[in-house]
């Protein structure tokens, strides 16, 4: 919706370009789609950036967390991009394959194209794509299928938060990276080897980047959040496992069993709660209640 206050900031970027009314840029074809209009025929495609206070990403925005944190975004004039396979309505897609580091690149050009002229008070990164995919015990599952994980769970964290601090340094807006992490951080699941040693080094690497960009400035704040057990696609898969790959299972099946998962939006709304508190620069905060 046009915001005048808004549309006065968007005047003032030289490169706002007067498509029609209010301002709109105009955005690669295939890369990112919003509206389309057809006009005398021709099919033009905008995207209505009439101001952009809050340009906020969103790995794994297509399901459960992701899709949850998208949905209830705490800043009313956000523009939130999904990156992840699939798209999902209401937000902006960019789609990549993030478990293949040749689509590493693209998200890195993605973060500096929208961030280049970026004159809006906030941007974040929410890295919320994930798997557990292949469940089982090291040694005993597809290789390529665990190359893959790793990629994702392990790699793509750092090079994805390396990108996109790497853009941000070009802006003077607050910043804000996200890392949904696991209580699998520092817990062992045996069948999850992969997944385990993927959120370690997730949260590691958050407070490590935490404690530098501290040392910046502190304008980049990082922080990882184990978010609980929350009722999503991905706790279907683990109650589906078998407890000769995932021994672990039927606790996962009491948690649904006693009602104690999680809905994603609540989870969603308290992890962005969380951007609102004075917390370390590269804090690792658990969000897990344990049943009584
Ligand atoms: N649910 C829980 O209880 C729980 C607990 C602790 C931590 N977490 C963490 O929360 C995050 C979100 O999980 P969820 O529970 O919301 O699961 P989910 O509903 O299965 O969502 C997983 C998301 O990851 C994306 N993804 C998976 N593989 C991808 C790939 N190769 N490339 C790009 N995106 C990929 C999926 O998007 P596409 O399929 O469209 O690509 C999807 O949006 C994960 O990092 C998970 O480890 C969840």
């Amino acid at each position: 919706m046009w915001n005048p206050a808004a549309s006065e900031k968007a005047a003032r970027n030289p490169l706002g370009r007067r498509l029609g009314s209010p301002r709109a840029q105009v955005i690669p074809l295939g890369a990112i789609s919003h509206e389309l209009f057809a006009v005398s025929g021709l099919l033009w495609i905008f995207y209505t950036s009439t101001v952009i206070e809050n340009l906020v990403f969103i790995t794994g925005g297509s399901s459960g967390i992701g899709a949850a944190m998208a949905r209830v975004v705490p800043y009313p004039d956000a523009r939130v991009i999904n990156i992840s396979r699939r798209a999902q309505k209401g937000t902006d897609h960019y789609q990549a394959d993030l478990s293949d580091p040749a689509a590493w690149h693209g998200v890195a050009d993605l973060f500096a194209r929208e961030m280049k002229d970026f004159a809006g008070e906030r941007v974040v990164f929410v890295h919320s794509a994930g798997t557990l995919q292949p469940i089982g015990f090291a040694g005993e599952v597809p290789m390529d299928d665990y190359a893959r994980q790793v990629l994702l769970d392990s790699a793509s964290p750092q090079v994805l938060g390396d990108a996109f601090l790497r853009a941000a340094r070009k802006i003077q807006a607050e910043c804000h990276v996200v890392m949904i992490s696991s209580g699998a951080a520092f817990t062992v699941f045996e069948g999850w080897s992969a997944y385990c040693a993927g959120k370690a080094a997730m949260d590691q690497w958050v407070r490590t980047a935490g404690a530098e960009q501290a040392r910046r400035g502190g304008r980049c704040r990082l922080l990882a959040v184990a978010p609980g057990i929350v009722e999503t696609a991905m706790q279907e898969e683990i109650r589906a496992a078998s407890s000769d790959g995932f021994p672990s299972v039927e606790m996962f099946v009491g948690f649904r069993d006693k009602g104690q998962s999680r809905d994603p939006e609540e989870a969603a709304r308290e992890i962005w709660s969380l951007l609102e508190r004075d917390l370390e620069n590269g804090a690792v905060v658990d969000l897990y209640v344990p049943a009584d």
